[in-house]
């Protein structure tokens, strides 16, 4: 298992391209089961969280490869198997977006419950509820969702949950009902631009998609899909990492593809502190250069604060001149970073989904364990400017959604080292 070790106290400069976005091609990747031709994707990033997408779809009859330019290539090639097993579904909880496409193409889908993780419970019921207003059947055989539907019928839907829209909810509704019969109208849809990218990629297909970015989307079932040239817009939440890397170390740093639309609630709360962030030729430019001011931050579904970088924002706070309260509505159990930045000096006490983090003036190295995605990325911020060295352990959980993140930090100025164990 590897780990990382970091030096803090370096102030970032320069630039990071900013890499393309998981959680676009997730389900994206699940999408291309739906298609009757070859699809390519563009800008697909390497991680651990894509690579278990491309076992789970081979497992389901896909065939892929990497070309030489980057791209992805992908054609279904068999269509019997229609399981997605728990050992590959517990591993990443987005297996669960072939649920939508296996359906809708294949007639069936059994696909294994994802159980809970590190940032909470996460259930699925949103996910079968949708597939059921199309017209599916559902049962629970033995810790699978098993759903059969040889007719999907278009229909109206609310997907809003107890915690607002769900992400791969819309994404699975939306997915089944390109290929239904007749119109379906998603009311609550998610609006993150990763469930509209994946809209973009289905027309491109030949799917009848509106309203996609708003809480109504409308499909227009069609008879079949073809393929597609896509490319992948870029990670806000990695972009909204470096943000913060950039602020906490008062340093400068040039994003090359953020798109500063996509991150308005981030910029609104970093620009309340005192980073600035301006919109540059080839994307964001952030730099921070005093002690930042505290603020409030609440998580919502998009155009709201992400949950994904609740943490990451969490760090820089841990250094801000006075009280911050956050409070994370989505997972309210998405707090196991807090014991750890607080072995790193800071001063941070969680009351349920709310924490108050009162600033202090330094944090100091110490061994650290991530715990899961997000989390592991607010360590290595906090390591970038603790006084010493962090030694972070885990650093599996960091593969799952950062690509290279040590290569990038290190060549804007950072003393960060992956360690092989
Ligand atoms: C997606 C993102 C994840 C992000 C999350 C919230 C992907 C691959 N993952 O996850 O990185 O943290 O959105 O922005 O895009 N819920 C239900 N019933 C359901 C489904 C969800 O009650 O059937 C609840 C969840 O517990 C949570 C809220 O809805 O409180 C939002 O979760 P959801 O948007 O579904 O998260 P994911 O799509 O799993």
């Amino acid at each position: 298992m590897d780990h990382f070790e970091i030096s803090g106290g370096n102030r970032l400069k320069g630039a990071v391209d900013i890499s393309g976005a998981k959680n676009a091609a997730l389900p994206i990747l699940a999408a291309s089961l739906l298609c009757e031709e070859e699809v390519v994707l563009r800008n697909v990033p390497r991680l651990r969280d894509i690579q278990a997408m491309l076992t789970l779809l081979q497992r389901l009859g896909v065939a892929y490869s990497w070309e030489d330019d980057g791209s992805l290539k992908l054609r279904v090639e068999d269509e019997m198997n229609c399981h997605a097993e728990y050992e590959l579904v517990s591993k990443m909880r987005a297996s669960v977006c072939v649920l939508g496409p296996l359906l809708a193409k294949r007639k069936r889908a059994q696909v294994a419950m994802p159980g809970g993780c590190a940032i909470g419970s996460r259930p699925v019921d949103l996910h079968v509820m949708a597939m059921e207003a199309l017209g599916a059947d559902s049962d629970l055989v033995n810790g699978d969702m098993m759903l059969r539907g040889k007719k999907l019928r278009g229909t109206e839907m609310f997907l809003g949950g107890a915690f607002g829209s769900s992400v791969t909810a819309t994404a699975n509704a939306l997915m089944a009902a390109t290929l239904a019969e007749g119109r379906t109208v998603i009311e609550s849809a998610a609006c993150e631009p990763e469930i509209a990218d994946l809209c973009d990629f289905l027309n491109a297909c030949g799917a009848q998609i509106g309203g996609h970015g708003t809480p109504r989307i409308l499909i227009d079932g069609v008879a079949s899909l073809k393929g597609c040239d896509h490319s992948v817009i870029t990670d806000r939440i990695e972009a909204g990492t470096f943000m913060v890397a950039a602020a906490i170390t008062n340093g400068e740093l040039t994003l090359n593809g953020a798109r500063l639309e996509h991150l308005i609630a981030v910029v609104d709360r970093l620009r309340r502190i005192g980073v600035n962030v301006e919109r540059g030729e080839k994307g964001v430019v952030i730099s921070s250069s005093r002690r930042l001011d505290p603020v409030d931050i609440t998580t919502q579904p998009y155009p709201g604060f992400p949950t994904d970088l609740q943490a990451q924002v969490m760090a820089l706070l841990c250094l801000g001149d006075g009280n911050s309260v956050i409070t994370d509505k989505i997972f309210p159990d998405r707090f196991m970073h807090v014991a750890e930045l607080n072995r790193m000096g800071a001063s941070i006490r969680r009351e349920g989904a709310t924490v108050i983090v009162h600033g202090v003036k330094r944090l100091i190295g110490a061994p650290v364990m991530a715990s899961d995605l997000r989390a592991s990325a607010a360590l290595i911020l906090a390591g970038l400017i603790a006084k010493g060295t962090t030694k972070m352990s885990r650093a599996y959980h960091i593969d799952r959604g950062y690509e290279r993140i040590e290569e990038k930090l290190a060549g804007v100025g950072a003393d960060i080292r992956r360690v092989a164990e």
